[in-house]
């Protein structure tokens, strides 16, 4: 397929790297270019309005104004989503910088995309270790994963290519079975395999990659989980808030068509090269 099939033939700096297409420029504008229903999947995780610096975009505005940007993401997405489509958020708790007050960012969000017209199909926390000491409240462990659908009666979920092993090697649903359901805890559930564990990405982690140009990286491997979960080899997967493109090569790894919107050009050959470097196959 050709960029023209996803974005608008009008639409500048749109890059292709191995079988996914990204285009540096603002995500709102580029999908209310886009056809409507071509995308199966939206998988993202956009600014937490934490100061980080991203460039171009700046991560220190009001709350209300993260609202409404995130309001218009879902108002646009709602329209290129297929009708059986998923949004998938990852968003988490976070201090406010004056008075360090805890925003639930999950919870904004979910009023949000319901006034949109979407449901919430699982409200996932994803469980970390790796993170900064508090002394004045709990240290945060967790962020939220909010699988939206905008069908409640029609939407993929692949159970079966995401099943976990048993606990225990006697289990009797062993005979025949193909494991278990990995919950809406996505933690180590059995301390022998760490398959469902994400980490998150730390600064050494990003040294090995050589990527250490971008604040806030998600695990790859969590993101493989939810592509399987919600399409099929050939569908297509949509990032909005692309970032260093992690979403990219997962979806290059699982055999996806993986699309996404970075706003920032700094970004671009850090994407070109980290999909090239660090996904396997080619796809077709
Ligand atoms: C939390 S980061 C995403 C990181 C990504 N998940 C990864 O693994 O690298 C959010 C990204 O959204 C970008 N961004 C902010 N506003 C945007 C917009 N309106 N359109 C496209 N990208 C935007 C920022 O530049 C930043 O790189």
């Amino acid at each position: 397929m050709e960029r023209q099939h996803y974005f608008n033939k009008n639409q500048q700096n749109v890059y292709q790297v191995r079988d996914c297409f990204f285009s540096i420029a603002d995500c709102i504008e580029t999908m209310s270019q886009m056809p409507e229903g071509i995308i199966n999947t939206i998988v993202t995780s956009p600014p937490y309005n934490l100061d980080k610096s991203y460039g171009e975009y700046n991560d220190n505005r009001s709350f209300s104004e993260w609202e409404e940007l995130i309001e218009k993401v879902a108002k646009e997405a709602y329209r290129v989503l297929a009708p059986n489509g998923s949004f998938l958020l990852n968003v988490s708790p976070v201090p406010e910088s004056k008075t360090k007050e805890i925003i639930p960012l999950d919870a904004i969000a979910y009023f949000i995309f319901k006034k949109q017209g979407y449901f919430l199909r699982n409200s996932i926390v994803w469980h970390f270790n790796n993170m900064q000491n508090c002394t004045n409240r709990l240290s945060g462990r967790w962020e939220a994963i909010l699988w939206f659908v905008k069908d409640i009666q029609n939407y993929k979920f692949n159970l079966d290519d995401i099943r976990i092993p048993y606990i225990t090697k006697n289990d009797k649903r062993l005979e025949g079975g193909t494991g278990r359901n990995p919950t809406d805890t996505w933690n180590y559930d059995i301390p022998q395999s760490d398959f469902w564990y994400f980490d998150r990405v730390n600064n050494m982690t990003k040294n090995k990659l050589g990527i250490t140009e971008h604040p806030c990286i998600y695990p790859t491997p969590m993101i493989e989980r939810i592509i399987k979960m919600t399409t099929d080899k050939g569908d297509i997967v949509f990032d909005p808030f692309l970032g260093s493109g992690t979403t990219l090569i997962a979806a290059q790894n699982l055999g996806r068509i993986g699309l996404g919107t970075e706003l920032d050009a700094k970004y671009k050959d850090i994407i070109i090269k980290r999909v090239n470097n660090e996904s396997i196959l080619p796809m077709f």
